[in-house]
């Protein structure tokens, strides 16, 4: 009588010191978790602010025009780019002299991280380096160039440049920096069908124009 009477008491004891550790181990898993994505989000932070800091800027705004401002970018357009860089397939030179060796030694969730970090800071708020240049710059960025198949820019990075859907962000931009994109589309050293297109037919002075308009919208 008495050991149908502990039986299912022990039974029931049983069970939930089973549930108590089941619990424990699910709620030890998820803090693991959490530590190794706060860890791997802290040393992204101290990566921005030692290491690409020194050239992107402390707060991803460059001070050298011909190093890009990640500040306000795309996250998922930033992880592309340093995938590319850490898998040699952005080949202009500034890429293979500057970033291959940056992004070599990164893993995808540092990469995310980075990517994180940049897209949540303010973006640059542009500048005006050359205003004669800015109503050329405007009509080609707006409509393109019709009667040379040059398409308008802001069908896919947007009428304010913020970009859109996986089209890069490129408002406040260095001017130097784009003009140096667009000649590496142009030539294929940035290996990218789509800006290719866009950029095959375009002269150095149109280059000028929609980037010095690009650099000065924020
Ligand atoms: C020694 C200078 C230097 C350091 C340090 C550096 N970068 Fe760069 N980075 C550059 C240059 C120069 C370019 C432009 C390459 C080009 O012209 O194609 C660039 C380009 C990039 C781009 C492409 C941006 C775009 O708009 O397409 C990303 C993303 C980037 N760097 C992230 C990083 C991260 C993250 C780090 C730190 C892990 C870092 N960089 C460290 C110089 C540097
Ligand atoms: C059909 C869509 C499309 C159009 C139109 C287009 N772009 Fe792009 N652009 C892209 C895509 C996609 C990328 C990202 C390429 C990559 O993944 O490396 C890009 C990237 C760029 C970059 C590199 C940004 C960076 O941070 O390195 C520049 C500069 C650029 N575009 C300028 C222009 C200009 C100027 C025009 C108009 C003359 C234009 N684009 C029109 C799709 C487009």
């Amino acid at each position: 009588m008495n050991n149908t009477q502990t039986y299912p008491v022990y039974l029931s004891m049983h069970a939930l010191l089973l549930t108590c550790s089941l619990v424990l181990g699910v709620s030890v898993s998820a803090a693991t978790l959490d530590d190794t994505t706060s860890r791997t989000a802290r040393h992204a932070t101290r990566l921005a602010f030692e290491v690409c800091g020194t050239c992107h800027g402390a707060k991803g705004i460059s001070e050298l025009p011909k190093i890009p401002n990640l500040a306000g970018q795309d996250p998922d357009y930033l992880s592309a780019q340093l995938k590319a860089f850490r898998n040699q397939t952005r080949g202009d030179p500034d890429a293979v002299g500057y970033m291959w060796g940056m992004a070599a030694a990164l893993d995808d969730d540092t990469i995310s991280a980075l990517a994180l970090h940049y897209a949540a800071r303010p973006a640059s708020a542009g500048q005006v380096s050359t205003p004669s240049l800015l109503p050329a710059g405007r009509t080609l960025y707006q409509e393109g160039l019709p009667d040379l198949g040059v398409p308008a820019c802001s069908a896919c990075h947007g009428i304010d440049a913020h970009g859109m859907a996986g089209f890069p962000r490129l408002a406040g931009q260095h001017a130097q920096y784009l003009i140096k994109q667009l000649r590496s589309f142009q030539n294929n050293m940035r290996d990218v069908a789509v800006m290719h297109g866009v950029a095959q037919g375009l002269k150095v002075k149109e280059m000028e124009s929609v980037a010095a308009y690009i650099e000065s919208l924020r």
